[in-house]
């Protein structure tokens, strides 16, 4: 298949990645994205490819940002992707970010965004935002400061549900969802000690 390549490459550029973008993160969003699809259509090839490079040119992983793009270019011209189907996968991996704020203009850039975000929400998600706060030196929560990792919740994770661009994203979201909002309350009444009474 022409995309063996393209596992080493991500492997060998997020691996040891501590905010929770490591390279399982990258192969979870291939497979969820893979499912999505299996429901709403898309180029399979296309969508795991983007999927595994989503996050190799983000600002979080690499250093150099014009480098990188042009090494992901020669991979997927050594493994035989024609000029439009780099400039779609260009397109996808450029535009889904959310902190951004675009949607990919294509159908498969639709799925993996919705893939991406549902990596961000259930109790894989809720992990990944302590590891994140972790390797930044932030408390769990601070009602005082927004430097803090429950304040990721308010000011991301609960949006996403409402940000997914198809049918079957929309409806994966719903149960991630409620696990976030379960773990929140639950969170915040032990912060509280009420749990206890
Ligand atoms: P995107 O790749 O869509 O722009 P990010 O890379 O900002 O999204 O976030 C991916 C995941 O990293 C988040 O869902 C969360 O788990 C973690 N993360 C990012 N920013 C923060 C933050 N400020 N606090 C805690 N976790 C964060
Ligand atoms: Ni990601």
């Amino acid at each position: 298949m022409k995309i063996d390549e393209i596992y080493k490459y991500v492997e060998s550029r997020l691996k040891g990645e501590g905010t929770g973008h490591d390279y399982f993160h990258a192969l979870r969003v291939e497979n969820v994205a893979t499912m999505i699809a299996n429901n709403e259509g898309g180029n399979i090839e296309i969508i795991k490819v983007s999927a595994l490079l989503h996050d190799v040119i983000d600002r979080k992983v690499c250093d150099d940002i014009e480098v990188e793009t042009k090494n992901i270019e020669k991979l997927l011209l050594d493994c035989k992707f024609t000029k439009e189907e780099i400039i779609l996968i260009f397109d996808i991996i450029n535009n889904i970010s959310y902190s951004k704020g675009n949607v990919p203009n294509s159908l498969e850039g639709k799925i993996v965004q919705d893939a991406d975000r549902l990596d961000a929400l259930g109790m894989i998600g809720i992990a990944r935002t302590f590891a994140y706060g972790g390797k930044k030196n932030r408390p769990l929560y601070d009602e005082n400061n927004n430097a803090n990792s429950l304040y990721h919740f308010d000011e991301k994770l609960f949006k996403l549900i409402n940000l997914m661009n198809t049918e079957t994203g929309r409806k994966y979201a719903k149960n991630r969802n409620e696990k976030l909002k379960y773990f929140y309350d639950e969170f915040m009444k032990e912060w509280n000690s009420i749990d206890l009474l």
